[in-house]
Order: C-alpha cells, then sequence, then structure tokens
C-alpha cells in the first residue's frame, strides 16, 4: 500500500439484546465474562479513513477531529502488527486514523464498538494479507469487546469466555424489526463502561449472581432472536439489562448512569405495552434508552417516547448490514 493510500471502513454500533458486562480477568486479553447478543444498528455508523505513516511520526488517531491517546489503542495495535507479520506481511510502521461518527460518541451508544471494528477492518485492508472475518473479530475484541460483534454486521452473539464474535443471522432475518434510540444527554459520560464493569466485577456481591444468571438469559435471548418472538425476547432484554444495572448500583462506589428521562421512557415502554403494542427496552453504559418494536407500530410508540420525553433526540433504526471497506461491504482476503 502506497503512503498517501486512504482505506476505508464504515461499521455501525453493536447494541447488546443480552449484555456482555464483565472481563473474565483483569488482563489485556479482554475476554468477556458473559455472553452477548446483539443488532448491528442501521443508519449510526463510523467512518475510519486510515493509512500507513513512517516510523518517526508515531500513531495519530484522531476522532471527530480530536487528537486521541495512542495508549488507548496500543494493545489493538501491538496486536495487529503481529498478526500482520504471523500472515507473511510487513505491518506499517505507524498508522493516521481519522474516524467519525454520525451519532453522539462515548454517551452510551457503543460508539466503541464500530470505532475498534472500523479501525482492525481498515487496518487488515491495507496490510494486504490474508485474513478471515475470525480473525478480525479477535483482534477488533483486544480493542472492545463490543467491537468484536461490529465486525460482522447482522445479528451476532459473543458466548461468555470467548476470544470473536460469531454471526448469527444477516439484516434480512427480521427486516420489520425497528430500533428507536433516544437521546438524552449527547455528552460523554463520566464513566467508561470499561471502568464501571471492572468496579462492578471488584466490589459488587451481586457481581457473582449476574455472571451465572447471564448463560440462562443468553441461550433464551438466542432463541427468541431465532424464532423473531419478540415479546420473550424483550422479556430477556429486560432481565438481562436490569440485571447488569444491579450491578452497578450495588457497586461501591455506585455507578448510576440514569436520568429522570430513562425512567420516564422506561415508564413509557411499560405504558405501551399495556396498551397492547411491541415497545422492549433496553439501556448501556449510559443515560440513552433504546426500544425495540415492530415497523408497524413504530409511528405509534416514537410518539408515546415523544410525548413522555420530549427533549430527547430519537433515532430510527434496522438491523443494519455488513461493515464496508472501501465502500464495498467486508470481503475478507483469504475467506472461503
Ligand atoms: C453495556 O465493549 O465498551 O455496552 O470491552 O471494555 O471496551 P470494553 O467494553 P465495551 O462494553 C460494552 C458494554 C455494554 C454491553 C454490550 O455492548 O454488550
Amino acid at each position: 500500500m502506497l503512503k498517501d493510500e486512504w482505506v476505508t471502513a464504515e461499521t455501525s454500533p453493536s447494541l447488546a439484546l443480552v449484555k456482555y458486562w464483565g472481563k473474565q480477568q483483569r488482563a489485556a486479553r479482554n475476554i468477556p465474562a458473559t455472553g452477548s447478543v446483539a443488532v448491528g444498528l442501521s443508519d449510526l455508523s463510523t467512518l475510519t479513513y486510515l493509512r500507513p505513516l513512517p516510523a518517526d511520526e508515531g500513531d495519530r488517531i484522531q476522532l471527530g477531529g480530536r487528537l486521541q491517546n495512542p495508549e488507548r489503542f496500543a494493545p489493538v495495535l501491538r496486536a495487529l502488527q503481529e498478526f500482520v507479520r504471523k500472515q507473511g506481511g510487513s505491518p506499517p510502521p505507524a498508522v493516521e486514523v481519522n474516524s467519525e461518527n454520525s451519532f453522539p460518541t462515548a454517551a452510551g451508544l457503543a460508539s466503541s464498538s464500530s470505532g475498534l471494528a472500523a479501525l482492525v477492518l481498515a487496518y487488515l485492508h491495507a496490510s494486504r494479507i490474508p485474513y478471515t472475518l475470525r480473525d478480525a473479530a479477535k483482534l477488533a475484541r483486544i480493542g472492545s469487546g463490543s467491537a468484536s460483534r461490529s465486525v460482522f454486521g447482522g445479528f451476532t452473539i459473543l458466548p461468555a469466555g470467548s476470544e470473536a464474535a460469531e454471526p448469527l443471522f444477516d439484516k434480512d432475518h427480521w427486516p420489520e424489526l425497528r430500533i428507536l434510540i433516544l437521546v438524552m444527554q449527547s455528552g460523554p459520560k463520566r464513566v467508561s463502561s470499561r471502568d464501571a464493569m471492572e468496579l462492578a466485577r471488584e466490589t459488587s456481591p451481586y457481581y457473582p449472581a449476574w455472571c451465572a444468571d447471564s448463560l440462562q438469559q443468553v441461550a433464551q435471548g438466542r432463541d427468541a432472536l431465532g424464532r423473531r418472538l419478540l415479546p420473550e425476547l424483550g422479556a430477556v432484554m429486560r432481565r438481562s439489562y436490569l440485571r447488569m444495572f444491579a450491578t452497578m448500583f450495588s457497586a461501591d462506589p455506585p455507578v448510576i448512569y440514569w436520568l429522570p428521562e430513562s425512567v420516564a421512557a422506561i415508564h413509557a415502554c411499560a405504558s405501551l405495552r399495556e396498551h397492547g403494542y411491541d415497545a422492549w427496552e433496553t439501556m448501556d453504559a449510559g443515560a440513552q434508552v433504546k426500544v425495540l418494536t415492530t415497523e408497524e407500530q413504530v409511528g405509534r410508540v416514537r410518539s408515546g417516547l415523544t410525548e413522555a420525553v420530549p427533549g430527547a433526540l430519537i433515532y430510527t433504526s434496522r438491523p443494519a448490514g455488513p461493515p464496508l471497506v472501501n465502500g464495498t461491504p467486508v470481503a475478507p482476503r483469504g475467506e472461503e
């Protein structure tokens, strides 16, 4: 690859329906202690440009025009270099990366999932070596657990203790599914999901129970997703996110991402369900609420949520397709 040639990768954030929350041990390997089942979110994207740099320049990584601390990316960049060497290539001595999100960053909208997946895919493509999507998913996991899922788009699973996410279904498995994303707070959160899950692991008396119970939630979530049963999936989603938050509320010190508007949206979903609508919410490490519904009901559900939380910005999303590298759906080199 020529020095001035940019590779682009476009990825979608991965929304966990059943949550990954906690690592197996405090190590750079970033192996999830709980499994997750997720969907890629269309209409929200990270667009990343990457090009090699000479060694003396060092890595230069910008997100939304802001220079990032390269330390955050050092483990994944090291792993990428090793992988490229193992595959017989020569890794670029340094890289320049410019990344833009079409949605608020670090606000609990899974920007690390799409961001790290885009970085890994662009790097692998730029290195011109053979790789499989499983390789990309393993490498992305080192950057961020949820990024392993964003490598595929569609519906994915990242099993507990696993090194890589796996695709479950492509986006056409459930075309009428709609996901409303309510943004109540667009500034970056005060505690990163990484720090919060580590604090929960170290200090919450409920953390072991959370891990033990999550095996069952993953199995039930996967099954309901396979059969496209929204009320069943919704019930699993609620158990998963609320039990995950139980580990945060019970941590020392507690982590409380929720805002009054988050609670208003949760109640609005309950009220919509009482009126016969499918409105199944979930939350991540932030104040935002994401609501699963159907194409048929999305108008009514959206207006119910707008009434309950008038100030919220609402995105409407559906299951996302695979990432694009240089504008075409990701086609790993060397995969059968
Ligand atoms: C609540 O993938 O951001 O969104 O592996 O430490 O980078 P690291 O964590 P990250 O955590 C995601 C947590 C979550 C749930 C999920 O996406 O499964």
